[in-house]
This record gives C-alpha cells, sequence and structure tokens, in this order.
C-alpha cells in the first residue's frame, strides 16, 4: 500500500460515505430516526416484516424470530446498526402479569444470534447494538432478555459498539396514556425517571457509528431526571387530560430498580419532556 493510501486509512471514519448500512428495526420509534440521519450519506438498508415504500431505502422483506432475509439483508453492508426489539409491554403500554414472569427471546436473542452469525460471514466491518441504560442489573423479565444479547455482541466476532439509552418519550406518553383511561390513576409518583427523546439518541448513535467500533459506550439520558410525579403533572397539563391520582407508595427496591434506569452522570439529550409532548400529537 502506498504513503498516501495508508494515511487515507488513517484519517478516514469508520463509516465511509456512501457505506451500506444495515439497520433492523428502521421502522420503529428509534430506528426511522437512524434512517433519516444516515439517508443523506449513506446506502440505507432496512429489514423488516413489514417494508415501507421509502425509495431512497433498501428494502428487505425478513423476520428476526424465523431468520427469513437475513442473509440478504447483511450480504454487502459494512455496518449493522441493531435496533429491532420486541417488547409486549411496550407495544401494549402496559404491564401484564405475564411480564414479571416471561419475555419473548425470538428477536432479541435468539434474532440476534443470527444476525451476529450472519454478519461475521457476510464480513460486517461494525456491529452497533442499542441497548437500555440499567440492563446490567436486570430485574424484569425484558430486561434480562436484552442483556443476554448484549452478552453475545461481545462474545461475537464482529467488531461492536453497544449503546444504551433511557426511555422513551414516546413509551412514556403511550404509557401515562393507557393508564389515563381508568377514572382514578394508580401511580408510583415518587419513582425517577429520564426520559429521553430518540431523535437526540439517533444524532448520538450516528456520530459513533461514523467513529467505528467503540465497545461500550457511556448511557444516554434525557436532560432532566423528573419524579414519576412530575412526568405525569406535565403530562396532564399539555395533554389536557386530567385524572384523579391513587399515589402508589414506592418500596426501597422499587425505588432502587428505577433509579438504575437512569444515567444523571451519562451524555445528555437536550429535548425536555415537555418540548416533546408540545411538539407531538399521541399516537
Ligand atoms: N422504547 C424505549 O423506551 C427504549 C429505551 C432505550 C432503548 N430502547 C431500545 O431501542 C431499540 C429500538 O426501540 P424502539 O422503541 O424504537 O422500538 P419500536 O418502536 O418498538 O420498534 C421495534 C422494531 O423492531 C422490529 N421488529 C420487531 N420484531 C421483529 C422481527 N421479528 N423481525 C424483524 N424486526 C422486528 C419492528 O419492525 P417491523 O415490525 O417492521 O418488522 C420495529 O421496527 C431497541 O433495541 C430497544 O430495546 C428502547
Amino acid at each position: 500500500m502506498r504513503q498516501s493510501e495508508q494515511l487515507t486509512e488513517l484519517i478516514e471514519p469508520e463509516v465511509r460515505p456512501m457505506d451500506t448500512v444495515l439497520v433492523t428495526g428502521g421502522t420503529g420509534h428509534l430506528g426511522r430516526d437512524v434512517v433519516a440521519r444516515l439517508k443523506p450519506t449513506h446506502r440505507v438498508r432496512v429489514l423488516s416484516r413489514y417494508p415501507g415504500s421509502d425509495p431512497d431505502v433498501e428494502w428487505i422483506r425478513g423476520d428476526l424470530a424465523t431468520g427469513e432475509g437475513i442473509a440478504a439483508a447483511v450480504a454487502g453492508a459494512q455496518v449493522v446498526v441493531h435496533a429491532a426489539t420486541l417488547s409486549p409491554a411496550a407495544k401494549r403500554g402496559y404491564l401484564l402479569p405475564a411480564d414479571l414472569w416471561r419475555s419473548p427471546p425470538e428477536v432479541d436473542v435468539d434474532g440476534t444470534r443470527r444476525l451476529l452469525e450472519a454478519a461475521d460471514r457476510a464480513g460486517v466491518r461494525h456491529f452497533a447494538h442499542v441497548s437500555i441504560v440499567g440492563v446490567d442489573r436486570p430485574r424484569v423479565p425484558y430486561m434480562r432478555v436484552k442483556h443476554t444479547a448484549e452478552d453475545l455482541v461481545r462474545a461475537g466476532k464482529v467488531p461492536w459498539s453497544i449503546l444504551r439509552a433511557t426511555q422513551f418519550h414516546w413509551l412514556a406518553d403511550r404509557i401515562l396514556g393507557k393508564a389515563a383511561r381508568l377514572p382514578v390513576m394508580p401511580w408510583p409518583t415518587e419513582l425517577r425517571t429520564q426520559p429521553v427523546d430518540s431523535r437526540d439518541f439517533a444524532d448520538h448513535l450516528v456520530r459513533r457509528v461514523a467513529e467505528g467500533p467503540g465497545g461500550q459506550d457511556t448511557d444516554f439520558g434525557g436532560p432532566e431526571v423528573l419524579t414519576l410525579g412530575e412526568l405525569l403533572a406535565q403530562w396532564q397539563q399539555i395533554r389536557g387530560r386530567r385524572r384523579r391520582v391513587l399515589k402508589l407508595p414506592v418500596p426501597a427496591v422499587a425505588e432502587r430498580a428505577a433509579r438504575d434506569l437512569t444515567c444523571p452522570d451519562g451524555t445528555r439529550g437536550t429535548v425536555t419532556w415537555a418540548e416533546w409532548l408540545r411538539t407531538h400529537a399521541p399516537e
């Protein structure tokens, strides 16, 4: 290799413009934000069970839970951003007792394993895995599933980054919208939360992807830590849906579990809960 080529190799960012980036979960909340940020400078491919129609995206119909489409999705890709997930509770917007017992592993564990193996075979240079703040102290089955997925990424052969975020604003909005269907809302007002705009996290993620495999990234959270009481009060005011609140007592274990999901010392986004609510209609 000539000296000038070696120099270029050294100073070029890991993701070169027009590299092909596969985004799993590219139809989801975070995935859509990531795709929008990558499109101007990269070939973007999305693996989805329900491909969209954006002509600037290469759509691959597939299913991480069965393996369909995975080989085609990684073929020729230099980078994978893995943002697909299956959380029945998040989809519903409320917990059922079964969620405290089991979370389906088909997408987050089995699908991640399949994707890692296919990415290795295809020579992918960087596997950027999306995860959740506090996942290494998992207290509910979904978090255990996400933790197992992280372990697979760390043990895999593809150079990796793991990027964790706190809860997204859309999820808090969905949970509150469901809870407010009751005439009286049972609510643990004293618990703490640090919700974040998925667009802020997508900005951060795309910057990290451009830097190449970085291992475990610093936690990423919203700009403010709120009590669930404050979260609810702002939501009621902005959404105009006032309900009587039944304050639930908070055992110490729940207080610790909620604190683990925040990262006051981590990297912070900029969009506050109130700002997000004012600019987003309920889904
Ligand atoms: N929500 C939060 O508060 C939060 C907080 C921190 C981190 N995270 C993490 O951020 C990532 C994205 O979360 P999100 O909230 O944006 O998710 P989301 O909106 O629920 O989207 C989930 C995505 O997963 C895809 N998916 C589900 N099952 C699939 C399957 N069998 N095969 C292929 N794709 C499948 C869906 O695609 P199709 O339906 O089109 O197939 C969809 O694009 C996840 O890793 C999540 O754990 C989320």
